[in-house]
């Protein structure tokens, strides 16, 4: 995999070489980078067998260092999206849980799996000119994720808080998104979802 040759040029090479790296097995997402002009996972990606491999940090993000970019804004925007159950009516005590049934949980599939790697969004040419303002397609997948949660009772205001020219509606459905996902995600799909329950 790519990420093994990283690791043999930092240990035999460069050990000023840095990149980031942790679970090598795509579940921690933090080796995401361009390889050879596509976004993906290093620990995922086969060598190939060209006689060169380009590699290059995430597209149109801050670079601190080598491979290493400036993840701030794109969690920030996670944040925004307040991705956690939020309820109105009281938590059930007694160590009850807030049934969901199986269908409903179904609903949530293609959206729970994301690792939170950023190949979606930094291969989204509208997050490329509106990185700020536009939320990209992993917040709004994870807007999308609790939108869907039946157990969450805060639909409406989380409709309204993506409702946006800006926020939501800079995807034009180019779905470079979903190509880009090593996960083998569809954030356009989730994105139309949320455009389509807009009153
Ligand atoms: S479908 Fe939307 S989010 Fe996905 S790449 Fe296109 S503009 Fe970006
Ligand atoms: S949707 Fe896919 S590409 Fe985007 S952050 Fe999640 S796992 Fe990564
Ligand atoms: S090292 Fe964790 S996804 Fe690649």
């Amino acid at each position: 995999m790519v990420l093994d040759a990283l690791i043999k040029i930092k240990n035999d090479i460069d050990p000023t070489l840095t990149f980031r790296r942790s679970c090598r097995e795509g579940i921690c997402g933090s080796c995401a980078m361009n390889i050879d002009g596509t976004n993906g996972l290093a620990c995922l990606t086969k060598i190939s067998s060209n006689e060169t491999t380009m590699v290059t940090p995430l597209p149109h993000m801050f670079v601190v260092k080598d491979l290493v970019v400036d993840m701030t804004n794109f969690y920030n925007q996670y944040k925004s999206v307040e991705p956690w159950l939020k309820r109105k009516s009281s938590i059930p005590v007694n160590g009850k849980e807030i049934v969901q049934s199986k269908k409903d949980r179904a609903k949530l599939d293609g959206m729970y799996e994301c690792i939170l790697c950023a190949c979606c969004s930094t291969s989204c040419p509208s997050y490329w000119w509106n990185p700020e303002s536009y939320l990209g397609p992993a917040a709004l997948l994870h807007a999308n994720r609790w939108i869907m949660d039946s157990r969450d009772e805060y639909t409406k205001e989380r409709l309204d808080a993506v409702n946006d020219e800006f926020k939501l509606y800079r995807c034009h459905t180019i779905l470079n998104c979903a190509r880009a996902c090593p996960k083998g995600l569809n954030p356009g799909k989730q994105i139309q979802n949320i455009k389509s329950l807009q009153s």
